[in-house]
């Protein structure tokens, strides 16, 4: 597996962890980075990238995705892979749980190289923008009510990406 860039943004430090645990998973090749310290030149240096960010209302992606996301059009996607994760509280949040990872989706402008779906079985919830055709976009983690289901699903989730990244 080529390098893999893991971008996240977090308010309170949940989706930093999970990112860090990813990355533990993947193993020396995967790079972390803060999204509010990086720019488009970082992104592009890498093949392979996972996006993370939290849910903050309904729609709306951690901040500082919020101010990045624009620039994600600069991106030149040929030869890429992308997967995406998103933290969550589907107790609180049940009519909008993990949407920011719906709305990273929704704003990537290249969707065909998106990598990592994942299945919605385990989850509670009514509604989610990261859920479509029967699946999620991305990993969704719950740090608030189902912490020990976190390791397995890294786990599942990044053997998946092994095989699917280039
Ligand atoms: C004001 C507020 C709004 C939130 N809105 C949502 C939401 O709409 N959907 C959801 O799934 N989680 C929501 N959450 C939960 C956060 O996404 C969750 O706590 C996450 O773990 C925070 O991660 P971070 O510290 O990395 O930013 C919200 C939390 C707060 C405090």
């Amino acid at each position: 597996m080529k390098p893999v860039g893991i971008f996240y943004g977090s308010t309170s430090g949940s989706t930093e962890s999970i990112a860090k645990k990813i990355q533990k998973a993947l193993g020396k090749d995967a790079h972390l980075h803060d999204i509010s310290k990086s720019d488009v030149a970082t992104i592009q240096q890498y093949e392979n990238l996972i996006f993370g960010t939290s849910a903050w209302g309904i729609g709306d992606m951690q901040d500082d995705w919020e101010d990045f996301i624009d620039s994600l059009n600069e991106v030149n996607y040929e030869g890429k892979k992308i997967a995406l994760f998103g933290l969550g509280d589907q107790e609180e949040y049940p009519e909008s749980f993990v949407d920011g990872l719906g709305t990273l989706y929704c704003r990537l402008p290249e969707k065909s190289i998106v990598v990592g779906e994942w299945p919605k079985d385990g989850y509670d919830y009514y509604f989610s923008l990261a859920e479509k055709e029967g699946k999620l976009v991305g990993l969704a983690i719950d740090e608030h009510h189902q912490s020990d289901k976190s390791e397995a699903r890294i786990k599942k989730w990044t053997d998946q990406l092994k095989k699917s990244f280039n």
